[in-house]
């Protein structure tokens, strides 16, 4: 089946359960200055799930095309995209859970003909905002779902929205296919992601989260669904990735012809990136410096900065641009009339990136040079912020660049940079920058404090040749960059975690003295040698497990933190892993 006859069976497999079909919305969300992007089909929808009247009735459906950016280092793998298709439906207060996963699991099985044992579905299991959802299993157990391939899961997993920081949201239970069925039967779909795609959704929406953080009931029960179209038609084509499909073949095919040495993860990205990038100029967007020019900017620079890596010479991103424009037009119009404004930017940005490129990465060769003559790890901000305001780099592209090469960017001290120099301009500033360089959230502190206790977990199960190469913190995971030639093996990560888990269970103090950075090695604490406050620096102590260098914010006691649970392990370059995990709080 192709892409176009999958929407289609997907519009009309839910006109004939009543729904009204409409039209996707624009790419930049009305009314709502929250966040950059629609990130769902639900979100142009959210007057709607509040209780006003839809005119097009209660049972809607349709295919909406959606960005996001939190994943952006992940694209390049079998599943992650920045730029997708997303099938939807929704109930106004209509149908509830047996309605929407009876529909679900009639789709899937009987239109898409997926074999019922090659489908996983993880719930809900509760906590003090919400019950366990054993009514969504249940139902899911009647359809014939075995209890092993139900899965219970926390909020981090489970539970959707709302999409901005506050409105409607609740539990979800999601539908994964099993890539590989012969597979270990006891794997689950949460932690293995490269086995179990996650295609579908089914938001159970029935609360409103309030700008305090707590949660109100909504004035009626709706269900949110949300199908990833490239996922799913990989997986009814049988292709080992998303890229295979024909919405990606012709791109990957044309960059690989361009390319002197195509190296297939920098193939993909560009191709994610060029796919985005024109379809937020289709919007009307010119790259720029703030909110979506930002981002068109970002996009286009990270594709040529890989086009470079894998020896393509010249303009490319035009050409590139009208093979995207040859495969979606039927059906995104929009590209078709933007047609010129998108070349057009499209070949500035890159006629613009290309002249500063080269000097910017001389630039930076000698920033490397300067950390590593002076011994330093850590990129200071104030380099960061030189590359990005002379020479154009976005600091996330230092920030890679310098991981490459074993350094940390200080991206705190770039922000200050910027904030000093840019008084002015600092709209937008804060959504950019978001994620472990301003917040201080519990969930933060938390994450902060796990990942001092995988650090050192790390070094004791693989060997004291670990050394932290980057971390990056959201309220919802820790992600941790770390020197290791191989991949880890499950063992490995099994012992990573129950270590963790068991300075956890100690409930350990955790205390900070200030010394020099002498004194710091002396003791033997691990971290960054930066002298980033003079040459005084802040020691933290985990109980006995662990001493390291570093500026806080941590808990007091190992206890607070919970479950610790790793997502995810891979490799992001030569020598170099990259571990993605999580904090799971039981109530
Ligand atoms: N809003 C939910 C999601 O994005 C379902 O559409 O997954």
């Amino acid at each position: 089946m192709d892409a176009k006859s999958f929407r289609q069976l997907y519009l009309d497999f839910f006109a004939g359960k009543g729904h009204a079909i409409i039209g996707g919305s624009s790419l930049i969300p009305e009314h709502d200055p929250s966040v950059l992007f629609t990130t769902a089909g639900m979100h142009p929808l959210v007057p709607f799930l509040l209780g006003e009247a839809h005119p097009a009735g209660k049972r809607l459906a349709n295919v909406q095309k959606c960005l996001r950016t939190d994943d952006i280092t992940e694209v390049g793998d079998e599943v992650h995209l920045t730029f997708f298709e997303m099938l939807g439906n929704w109930s106004l207060g209509d149908y509830w859970k047996p309605g929407a996963i009876q529909m679900s699991y009639e789709f899937l099985t009987q239109r898409l003909g997926f074999e019922s044992d090659r489908i996983r579905v993880t719930c809900f299991q509760g906590d003090g905002d919400a019950p366990r959802d054993l009514e969504a299993a249940e139902i899911w157990r009647t359809l014939g779902i075995p209890d092993a391939h139900i899965t219970f899961l926390p909020k981090a997993d489970n539970w959707w929205g709302p999409a901005g920081a506050t409105g409607p949201c609740g539990p979800d239970t999601e539908m994964f296919y099993d890539t590989d069925p012969d597979g270990p039967p006891d794997e689950n779909p949460a932690t293995h992601p490269a086995r179990f795609w996650e295609v579908w959704n089914d938001v159970f929406m029935q609360y409103d989260k309030r700008a305090d953080g707590s949660y109100g009931q909504l004035a009626q029960k709706n269900v949110d669904t949300g199908m990833g179209l490239e996922r799913t038609l990989a997986a009814l084509q049988g292709v080992p990735s998303l890229y295979e499909t024909e919405l990606f073949s012709p791109i990957i095919d044309r960059i690989m012809s361009l390319a002197g040495k195509p190296e297939p993860f920098a193939v993909r990205v560009i191709a994610d990136h060029l796919r985005a990038a024109v379809f937020v100029l289709a919007e009307g967007i010119v790259p720029g410096n703030v909110d979506q020019p930002y981002i068109a900017r970002r996009l286009i620079r990270r594709a040529v900065r890989y086009g470079r890596e894998i020896g393509i010479a010249g303009h490319f991103l035009g050409e590139l641009a009208q093979v995207v424009l040859l495969t979606l037009s039927d059906v995104y119009t929009e590209l078709e009339t933007n047609r010129d404004h998108i070349l057009t930017a499209l070949d500035t940005e890159e006629t613009r990136f290309q002249q500063t490129l080269r000097r910017g990465e001389r630039e930076f060769r000698r920033a490397v040079d300067g950390c590593r003559s002076e011994g330093q790890d850590v990129m200071p901000g104030h380099l960061v912020f030189r590359l990005y305001d002379t020479y154009g780099f976005p600091p996330e592209l230092t920030e890679e660049l310098a991981g490459k090469q074993g350094l940390t960017a200080d991206m705190e001290g770039f922000r200050l940079a910027f904030e000093e120099h840019q008084e002015k301009s600092r709209q937008g500033a804060a959504g950019r920058f978001k994620g472990g360089l301003a917040e201080r959230s519990p969930e933060t502190t938390r994450l902060h404090t796990a990942t001092h206790l995988l650090h050192e977990a790390l070094r004791r199960v693989l060997g004291p040749h670990v050394e932290q190469r980057g971390s990056n913190i959201t309220a919802e995971r820790l992600r941790f960059d770390f020197s290791h030639p191989e991949k880890l093996t499950p063992e490995q990560l099994d012992a990573v975690e129950r270590l963790v888990n068991e300075q956890i269970s100690r409930d350990l103090q955790v205390t900070w003295e200030e010394m020099s950075v002498d004194e710091a090695r002396e003791r033997g604490a691990a971290g960054l040698f930066e002298d980033r406050y003079g040459n005084q620096v802040k020691v933290y102590s985990t109980g006995d497990w662990s001493v390291e260098i570093c500026g806080g914010p941590h808990v007091e006691q190992t206890g607070e933190l919970g479950r610790f649970r790793i997502v995810r392990e891979r490799s992001i370059g030569a020598g170099l892993r990259r571990i993605r995990a999580v904090l799971e709080t039981d109530s």
